[in-house]
This record gives C-alpha cells, structure tokens and sequence, in this order.
C-alpha cells in the first residue's frame, strides 16, 4: 500500500496542475477521455480572473466574489483565494502560457460580468482554457513520475476497513478496473451533463460527487447550477458559448426586432449578475420576442481577432456575427455545489480530496463570479500539491489500511434513461424552480432506479433535487418562483449518507 502512487482521477486544469506539481511524488492520472479532448477546462473562454490591472487589489476581486455568491460565500477563502491568484498566473505565464499582455507587457483584461474592473486574464481573445490546456497537457505526458491512464471512467471508490479511501474502481470498456491509490485526488469537473442544453462535455454527469458521498463524504449547496446566459442558439450539444467578455466588450442582447432589454431587468443592464441576465433571456424567449446577441457595433470587424472561437463556431453555423447578432439562450454551465473541502482540497473522508468543480471551498457560494473557476482550480491544486507533498505520515497511516473493504461498483445508467433525466432535469431543475415540478422530478428520478442499485448520475440528480426541494427560498442561481424573496440568513445545504 504505501508505495501505491497518488491518483489522480480527472484530466481537467485542476487535475492535470495537481498532477504536476506532485512530483517527485508518482502519480496515475485517471481521465475518462484522451488528454484534452473532453474537458470544460478547454472549453473556457473568458480566461482566469486575478488582481493584476492599475488600481485593482485581491481586497476587491474578493468582494466582488463575496457580493456575486449571495450570502454563501466563506470571505476568507474569497480572499485567500484572490491573494494567491496573481501568483499562479505567473507560474503560468512561466509554464509558456500565452497571456494577451500590451505593449508595456502588462496584461490585458476583460471585463465580465459583476466584477468591478477588468479584471480576467486572456489568451488571444477567447482561447484561454484551450491555451493553458495545451501547455499542461504536454507537460504531463512529458513529466516522468506521472502515468496518465485514458478512456476509464470513475465508478465508486475503494475502502479499507477502517474507511479510508484506497483507490478506485472504473469503467473500463465494459469491464471493472481497480487503482489502488495511497491517497485519491477527485478532479472529475461538474455536472452540466445531467442537463439537455449545456455547454459542459456529456460525459460530466457528476460522478465524483456520487463517488464521495457513498463513502461518506459531505456535499454542499447542490442546488446551486448556474446557466450561462449566453450559449450560442444553434442545435449543437454541447452548446458552444458566446463568452461575457463580449458583452464585456460592449456587445448588447437584443430582441428579434433589434430592441436591447436587459435595462429593463437590471441596473447594470448586460453585464447583470449570470443568473440575472439568464432568467432575462428565459423570459424572453419563452414570451416569443427571441434573444440573440449584437456584437455588429462593439466588435464589428475585430471579431475574427479578438473572439476567435465564437467567430469560428458562429460561421461554422452559417452566421457571420460581423453582420447579424447571434442567437443566444441560457444552458447549464456550472455546479457551485460539491464534495465540501477545506483550504487545501482535503475532504472530511482520510485519503480523499476534491479539486475544481467537483469540490465546495467556500469560493463560490450560490453563484460563481465569471473566470473565477480556473483561478479555483489552480490555486487549490497547488495547495493540495503541497499538503500531500508535505504529508509524511501518508506511508504509516496506510498500514492501517491494508484490508480493503470489497469493491461494490455501481450500475451504469442506459441511454435512454440518461435521455430522459436529461429532458426532466431541463424542465424542472433549471432557472426556475417550484415545489410541484421538483416533487415530480425526484419522484420521476426514484423510479428510474432498478433492483441492480441506483447508477451514480440519477444518484447525483437525487440529491440535487432534494437540496432544490430543501432550499424554500430564492438566492443566486437558485430560484423558486414559490419563494421568490431571500432569507435573511444564510444557511447552506449539507448532504451526507446517513448512518
Ligand atoms: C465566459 O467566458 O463567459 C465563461 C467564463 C466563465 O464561465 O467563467
């Protein structure tokens, strides 16, 4: 057991950065996809948000993070967080990342929405999380002391007898495989995938918080989803994004007749806090007056340069956004709930730990400043490098361990039932929420399970549900149109196996 190696499970940023900066701890680095190929991380546009512009300070991206999160937010970790972002995009910067800088070199910004200044690191406009990816990528299939392993897929965890995590049990064309791990690092991305529009890889259905809470481990604020109002209106799933730099840039969402609405909804117009700006759109589309996204005026003929992505999936869709605005409707983009952790990524379960999406620091709350997610991501990877670097007990407590509880692996989920989850999850668990349709949906989710056990992803969507259910309030992205106001303290939503 104890020279077992560190595993890894996720080849997302957080993933592959915790990966990394173990060495010369060995690592196996589980992914369910070729390198790359299917992680949000790649997917991101914006880029990272930091302090690092004339007259911005981590004191004031931490109160941005604090007011967006709604009451839910730890302030602390808000500005830990915010005080170490700077320098982990130096260490990028260092790996070769390709940052937008000026003349001067400093770093050019973009503004999104809620934040109180530029504020978010780019890479030729909208490639950031493509960029940092690339560079990581390569870097871990350089780096001797990782292993990487692709196209397994998490299923459960393996126990030792005293209830320690000791590896994972996978997928793995069609068959079980174990990893046996000294610890077992969560890195598995979020659970947009439970939804039929999305902008996240069909393959992030959760798994991983399924996988902690089975064990043991305490999940936070599952209700919490936030939908990025901006995904681009063209049939394609995963939806591609329209990224909020745009409307950072100035690109303004109009009606099907040209006319701008978002004043209407909110003071701050479009650049409205997310879930704001997404409900706006719900409206109205589901009112018939359409939603696109005009970028004609703000962009214009930089498009091509300044948002290639967006430029690139808009004309692939036959829309030339230099000419007519871009048909836009809200999908679900990211989980602020997960596998609660503390400051360094350790769960309260020995031997398991959550990075990224999966995990719940205390940085999000009920709803996810923009860009702060791959700040997330690298600040905790490095932290959680550290702690299982510095852990030099890791070897004597696994002796303990070495009876290892069986392995019980959990049923897949069929397509269709998947296909099915899907379309309820959109219906009833989405912008706007309500006792009657969440009922349902819990009751539409139990009866889907068969006597071979209950599969991880209605698992995850039960627990989402009853969480959604529990929270009889509106805060963040979570909205109930039966209790629209917002309570004056804030609680959040802890879920647990019970015993
Ligand atoms: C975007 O670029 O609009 C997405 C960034 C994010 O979700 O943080």
């Amino acid at each position: 057991m104890p020279d077992h190696p560190i595993l890894v499970v996720g080849g997302g940023l957080a993933g592959l950065m915790v990966a990394l900066k173990l060495a010369p701890r060995r690592v196996r680095l589980l992914s369910q996809a070729p390198l790359g190929a299917a992680a949000a991380s790649a997917w991101a546009q914006g880029g990272v948000a930091a302090a690092l512009g004339v007259g911005d300070s981590p004191e004031q991206h931490a109160a941005d993070t604090v007011a967006a999160g709604a009451g839910l937010v730890n302030p602390a970790v808000a500005l830990a967080v915010a005080r170490e972002g700077p320098a982990r995009i130096r260490e990028l910067l260092d790996l070769g990342v390709p940052f937008d800088r000026d003349a001067t070199g400093a770093f050019r910004l973009s503004l999104e929405a809620a934040h109180g200044q530029p504020r978010v690191a780019r890479v030729k406009g909208d490639l950031a999380g493509r960029a940092i990816m690339d560079i990581l990528v390569a870097a871990v299939r350089a780096a001797p002391h990782v292993e990487v392993v692709e196209n397994v897929a998490l299923n459960s965890l393996l126990q030792a007898a005293d209830g320690r995590v000791a590896g994972v049990v996978c997928d793995q064309a069609g068959r079980h495989s174990l990893f046996h791990g000294s610890d077992t690092v969560l890195a598995t991305g979020g659970l947009g995938g439970l939804y039929r529009v999305t902008t996240n890889p069909g393959i992030a259905v959760g798994t991983a918080l399924a996988a902690a809470y089975r064990v043991g481990a305490t999940l936070r604020d599952l209700e919490f989803v936030q939908f990025h109002p901006t995904a681009l209106d063209i049939g394609r799933v995963p939806a591609p994004l329209a990224t909020e730099a745009l409307r950072g840039h100035g690109a303004v969402l109009v009606n099907a007749d040209g006319r701008a609405f978002m004043s209407a909804y909110h003071p701050a117009g479009d650049l409205a806090p997310r879930d704001v700006v997404a409900r706006a759109l719900q409206l109205e589309i589901g009112a018939g007056r359409g939603a696109a996204l005009d970028a004609r005026g703000a962009v214009g003929a930089a498009f091509p340069n300044e948002f290639p992505t967006v430029f690139a999936a808009c004309m692939e869709a036959g829309i030339d956004p230099r000419l007519r605005p871009i048909p836009v409707a809200p999908a679900a983009h990211y989980h602020m709930g997960g596998i609660v952790t503390d400051a360094a990524g350790r769960t309260d379960v020995p031997g398991l730990w959550a990075l990224g999406e999966c995990a719940s620091t205390g940085l999000h709350g009920a709803n996810r400043l923009a860009s702060n997610s791959l700040l997330e991501a690298v600040v905790f990877a490095h932290r959680a490098a550290l702690a299982l670097c510095a852990d030099t007990d890791a070897g004597s407590g696994m002796a303990a361990s070495q009876r290892l509880r069986a392995a019980t692996p959990v049923p897949l989920l069929d397509a269709s039932t998947l296909a099915m989850l899907r379309g309820a999850m959109g219906e009833d668990a989405s912008l706007v929420r309500n006792a009657v349709g969440l009922q349902e949906l819990l009751s539409r989710v139990q009866s889907w399970v068969t006597p071979l056990g209950e599969p991880n992803p209605l698992l995850v969507a039960r627990l989402l549900v009853s969480a959604a259910l529990a929270r009889q309030e509106s805060r963040g992205s979570h909205f109930r149109e039966d209790f629209p106001l917002t309570q004056v303290v804030a609680c959040s939503t802890l879920q647990r196996l019970p015993h």
